[in-house]
């Protein structure tokens, strides 16, 4: 874990909201992907309470915009950065990322995308943004091998297949060599890092 994580809130944070927060092995590698990027300005697709922002915004230094549809977990989300100094650098926008990713990054460079939210929907946020992102953008999606049921072709339980398919169309289309140099890591519950070509 980097020393800037704050490890005693993550731990409470996660006793209270469990999986909503990104896995202690996934973190490390979100945050070095991020320091390694061009890093002027940073789009969160899935905010939850706010701790990956709150540790993308202290690693790298970066204006983070962030989309929740959950008001309550926005609150809760901006009393943490508020406590941790870093309110004045994360923006958050409260609605549907399908509605909100599009306008946001039609209107701002983004250098680096965090995808973490509804795990069907990943396939709609990388098309709503990919447009906007210029050629060596990179994106970060969590929970890309989803319960360990997306790599392979094996046949999904039945309450998991929408996600899974949903999760497979997307890791397709990031390893598209045409467009994304992409690597997938076997942490958590799998972290994809791609850059557009
Ligand atoms: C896994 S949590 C995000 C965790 C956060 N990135 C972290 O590691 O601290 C996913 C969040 O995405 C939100 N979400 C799901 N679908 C959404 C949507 N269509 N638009 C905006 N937020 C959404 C959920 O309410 C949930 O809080």
């Amino acid at each position: 874990m980097p020393e800037f994580a704050p490890d005693v809130r993550a731990e409470a944070l996660r006793a209270e909201y469990g999986y909503d927060i990104i896995a202690g092995e996934s973190l490390p590698l979100l945050i070095a992907a991020a320091v390694a990027a061009p890093r002027a300005r940073i789009l969160e697709i899935g905010t939850s309470v706010g701790y990956s922002a709150l540790c993308l915004a202290i690693a790298t230094g970066a204006q983070v915009d962030t989309i929740e549809k959950d008001a309550g977990k926005l609150a809760v989300a901006r009393r943490l950065w508020r406590d941790c100094g870093v309110s004045d650098r994360i923006c958050a926008h409260l609605g549907d990322a399908e509605d909100v990713a599009p306008r946001l990054a039609a209107a701002r460079k983004y250098d680096f995308v965090f995808i973490d939210a509804a795990k069907s929907k990943y396939g709609s946020y990388l098309d709503a943004i990919y447009d906007f992102i210029d050629t060596g953008a990179v994106i970060v999606a969590d929970d890309v091998n989803y319960l360990g049921l997306v790599a392979g072709d094996g046949y999904p339980p039945h309450k998991h297949r929408t996600i899974v398919t949903k999760m497979r169309e997307f890791v397709r289309a990031i390893t598209d060599p045409t467009r994304f140099e992409c690597k997938l890591f076997d942490v958590g519950d799998g972290v994809a890092v791609c850059k557009k070509i």
